[in-house]
């Protein structure tokens, strides 16, 4: 089918319809959703056999669903309506939660049903419950949806009108207000504090005030109780996050956005906070211990200290010069450990998504601060590359874009959850040349052909089109959890292997004849001086859209490697052309 995906932004979601529909053999166009007119005329220029909504911030335009077949994804169960679906799914402590694809009709998601799918809420955030659970059952109700299309067309099937719909537990529920979110700390608990932070993140936050200034809250995480600390009292810091008490334990505040600042954008909230947080006492976490205690890093290892295993938790996945260094120095604690294979987790959500925009677009001199980070994620890189007496393992639990991308190519082996989208390009960053040594490590793996391919290619990419293409070695899991359990079981296979002493010899041989052929030093340099050009050229591309994407500027046009069907010379295909893949 010509499907168009009609869509507020390119986001985690539309990401992952784009790429797994494409496989499945659909071809895909997308549109931003700007203005009537060009929604209207992206329609007549593709002739969709249908229209998919998945994230729209406003009702499909009635000159679309009255001639064509669009069909809503919504983030809830069958007859919830309203724009804050998760918000309530997650406040009001709902055990079970779902996405349903509706019709397109006047009222906004009050048309007739298509397909639905449920999943087991998590204790988690907005944005993880909706890059995860939410994502994969949207998948599967719009294939479903996309499966009856044949029989609804012959008359053999019709969706079902929502009143015929028997117990349908979901209902029509407000915006949800800042009333609604408001944190009141003499009051709440720390779960009531964690499920208002979380049904709030990543958008809007939490509005509140810290240190006697009005700002938003993020990145929450539970910590034990403060003895004779004052509720909503911030105590110490750790990691970038400020510790506040609750009237039963405390919470971490990991990232704020003030609205009275020169940086209106979320920050960690050390950096946001600077002069206050200064004075608070650091409250530094061991790298290995118990679970439970939340900290960016954290270190562990197999029962038989075979296998170390280092999750690398960034907000975002975004690692800015501290995280870097501090995951360097994690990096060199793991190699002093004797273990023979050490697992690089990342974060859960998000593997890595390279340097922090945030933080760099808040720096006095965002080029330098550009400058220190790139060369931060590249003494990261090194400490992996340079690691030739065990095995090391990228364990992708979630996404990975532009440099966490090459960053995870630093290891011997690289394993994907199924599922996960990859951006393995810079160039939608202001066209970066990028760094993190993917000019040794690309074409190591696919080939200079194939490196120059992905480098010019905008697109994501799924974890199993990955392993095809030879980027990463391995995909495998349905879900979060037994990704971790096949990880721990395949590294354990890898150090309990008799050839693994071989393999690493023989590891450590071709870095020996790789450095001797060229030095990583000189890919680094080559490297870093065109990225200075990026940083400090004539050219502004790069800032331009850090600041963009930094302070989410709405878009105005559609980039025309979505909008297939703006490329100059595209036509409607005729009836029995083959569908290109
Ligand atoms: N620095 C700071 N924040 C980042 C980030 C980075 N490198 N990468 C992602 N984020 C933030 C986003 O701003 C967004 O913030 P929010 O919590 O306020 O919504 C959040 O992470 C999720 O990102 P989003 O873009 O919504 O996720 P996505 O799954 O739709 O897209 C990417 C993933 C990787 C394509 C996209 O985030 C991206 O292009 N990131 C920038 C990558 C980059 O250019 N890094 C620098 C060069 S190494």
């Amino acid at each position: 089918m010509r499907i168009l995906l009609l869509t507020h932004s390119f986001n985690s979601l539309t990401q992952r319809l784009f790429a797994e529909l494409r496989e499945d053999g659909h071809e895909i166009s997308v549109e931003f959703d700007i203005a009537d007119s060009v929604a209207e005329e992206a329609v007549a220029l593709f002739q969709p056999d249908v229209v998919v909504a998945p994230f729209l911030k406003r009702a499909v335009p009635e000159s679309i669903w009255t001639r064509h077949l669009v069909l809503i994804v919504h983030p809830g169960i069958v007859g919830d309506r309203g724009p804050s679906a998760l918000d309530w799914a997650i406040l009001e402590g709902e055990r079970e939660w779902g996405v349903t694809v509706l019709q397109a009709e006047a009222e906004m998601d009050a048309g007739p049903v298509w397909a639905t799918s449920t999943f087991p809420m998590r204790a988690a955030t907005k944005a993880s419950l909706y890059r995860n659970e939410v994502t994969t059952a949207a998948l599967a109700a719009v294939r479903e949806a996309l499966s009856r299309i044949p029989d609804f067309r012959a008359g053999r099937w019709a969706p079902r009108p929502l009143a015929a719909i028997a117990g349908a537990r979901g209902r029509l529920r407000p915006l949800m207000g800042r009333a609604d979110r408001a944190i009141d700390w003499q009051r709440d608990d720390t779960a009531t504090v964690l499920a208002k932070i979380r049904a709030a993140d990543g958008f809007p936050g939490v509005a509140d005030s810290l240190f006697g200034h009005a700002c938003h809250l993020f990145d929450a995480h539970p910590a034990p109780v403060e003895p004779g600390a004052a509720p909503g009292e911030p105590l110490a810091h750790r990691d970038g996050a400020v510790l506040r008490a609750t009237v039963d334990g405390a919470v971490w505040i990991g990232h704020v956005r003030r609205a009275d600042s020169a940086h209106p954008f979320k920050l960690p909230a050390t950096l946001a906070f600077a002069k206050e947080a200064a004075r608070l006492p650091e409250r530094a976490a061991a790298l290995a211990r118990e679970p439970g205690e939340w900290a960016e890093l954290a270190y562990r290892e197999s029962g038989d200290g075979a296998v170390g295993f280092l999750a690398f938790d960034f907000y975002n996945g975004a690692m800015a010069t501290p995280q870097c260094e501090r995951l360097a120095a994690a990096i060199r604690h793991a190699a002093s450990r004797p273990t023979r294979v050490l697992v690089l987790e990342g974060g859960r959500d998000f593997w890595s998504n390279g340097i922090h925009l945030n933080v760099i677009e808040a720096a006095g001199s965002p080029a330098d601060e550009s400058w220190a980070n790139i060369n931060a994620m590249d003494d990261v890189c090194l400490a992996l590359l340079t690691l030739t007496d065990r095995l090391t393992v990228a364990a992708l639990r979630g996404n990975a874009g532009a440099g966490g991308c090459f960053l995870a190519l630093a290891a011997d082996e690289v394993w994907a959850r199924d599922g996960i989208v990859l951006n393995p390009h810079y160039k939608n960053m202001g066209n970066l040349y990028g760094s993190e040594y993917w000019s040794y490590l690309l074409p190591r793996r696919v080939g200079d052909a194939a490196a120059r391919a992905i480098m010019q290619d905008r697109l994501p990419l799924l974890a199993r089109r990955a392993r095809d293409e030879g980027l990463v070695d391995d995909c495998f899991g349905e879900g979060p959890a037994e990704f971790e359990v096949q990880v721990a079981a395949r590294a354990a296979r890898l150090a309990a292997d008799p050839a693994l002493p071989e393999r690493i010899a023989a590891k450590a041989r071709r870095r020996a004849e790789d450095e001797a052929a060229k030095p990583l030093a000189a890919y680094r340099e080559e490297e870093l001086a065109c990225m200075r050009r990026n940083f400090y050229g004539f050219d502004p591309s790069y800032h331009v859209a850090r600041y963009h994407f930094v302070v989410k500027s709405a878009q105005s046009w559609t980039p025309r490697h979505l909008a297939r069907h703006r490329d100059l010379g595209w036509r409607v295909p005729a009836p029995d052309a083959p569908v290109e893949a």
